[in-house]
């Protein structure tokens, strides 16, 4: 697939991995319109393409995201058409939430710096999120007089304990990725010189997955969670027949009974 051009992010392709950088360093990378639009049609386009494994987001310069444009997603959007608002809301949640947990690849969010407010979205929506330690996240809604609006409240009382998240959205305080390791923001904070490794290792490790298999595991994760548990189970019963009609059998169990590798130290070998 040719690489497409967008205004605020870049997209690299490399082996499988594809990096989509948010390149609006001198606005310590919020979001704009533009950069909701841009994500949101560089997500749909990844999603058809076979080269791109696995997604890893991340922020240029020193910021990963500093939320929404305060002043393009807010002040500018106030005088504009409710069509026009409306339809900037609509990928602004839809890239951050709905299609990032039902892309077929796992993404990865590599916390580079600065991460406030929408930019938590981000974080929780990703299957897998690494920070560099002195990464800095904040709640700072309050700070400015207002609250974690959009899905930023419904998807922390959904992912966080209230102990933990509700604190920091009342007092505004920032964290560090220690402590959002902590309370389950992120899934692990590295020494900053450590960063690219840990991600590189992690995104390898899926990279030697079968896709057919990390899709399902997406799928089941998600739809369990959002289902009722008869529903769930149903649910995984139709996932599991439409594996083995994808693989035309079971390779990795048949590849296992022929002792040719061992499931619980590494993955089997599919067909690329
Ligand atoms: N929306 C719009 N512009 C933003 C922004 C945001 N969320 N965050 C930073 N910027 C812009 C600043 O307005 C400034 O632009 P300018 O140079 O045209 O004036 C530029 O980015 C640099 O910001 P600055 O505050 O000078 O950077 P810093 O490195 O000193 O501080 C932050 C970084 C992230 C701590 C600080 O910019 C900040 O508090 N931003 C707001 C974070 C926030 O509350 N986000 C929640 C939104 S939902």
């Amino acid at each position: 697939m040719a690489e497409a051009s967008y205004q605020t992010i870049l997209v690299k392709k490399e082996n499988g991995l594809t990096t989509i950088t948010f390149n609006r360093p001198e606005k310590r990378n919020a979001m704009s319109p533009q950069l909701h639009s841009d994500m949101y049609r560089a997500l749909n386009e990844l999603r058809y393409d076979k080269d791109t494994r696995v997604i890893v987001l991340t922020g240029a310069g020193e910021s990963f995201c500093a939320g929404q444009d305060l002043k393009q997603y807010f002040m500018e959007m106030d005088s504009q058409p409710d069509s026009v608002r409306d339809e900037v809301r609509r990928m602004s949640r839809l890239w951050r939430n709905e299609i990032i947990r039902t892309l077929p690849q796992p993404v990865i969010a590599r916390i580079n710096g600065w991460c406030f407010g929408g930019a938590f979205t981000i974080v929780t929506a990703c299957d897998i999120a690494i920070a560099a330690e002195d990464a800095v996240f904040g709640l700072s809604e309050v700070n400015f007089g207002n609250f974690p609006g959009g899905e930023v409240t419904r998807v922390l009382t959904e992912q966080i304990q209230p102990k933990h998240a509700l604190f920091y959205a009342l007092t505004g305080k920032t964290l560090t990725a220690k402590e959002a390791e902590r309370i389950g923001l992120i899934t692990k904070a590295v020494p900053r010189a450590e960063l690219d490794k840990e991600v590189r290792e992690i995104a390898n490790n899926l990279l030697d997955k079968d896709p057919i298999a990390l899709k399902a595991v997406k799928e089941a994760w998600y739809y369990t969670f959002y289902s009722s548990p008869e529903v769930a189970y149903e649910i995984s019963g139709l996932v599991s027949e439409r594996i083995k009609h994808e693989h035309g059998g079971r390779p990795g169990i048949k590849q296992f009974a022929e002792k040719q590798y061992r499931p619980g130290l590494g993955a089997y070998k599919w067909e690329k």
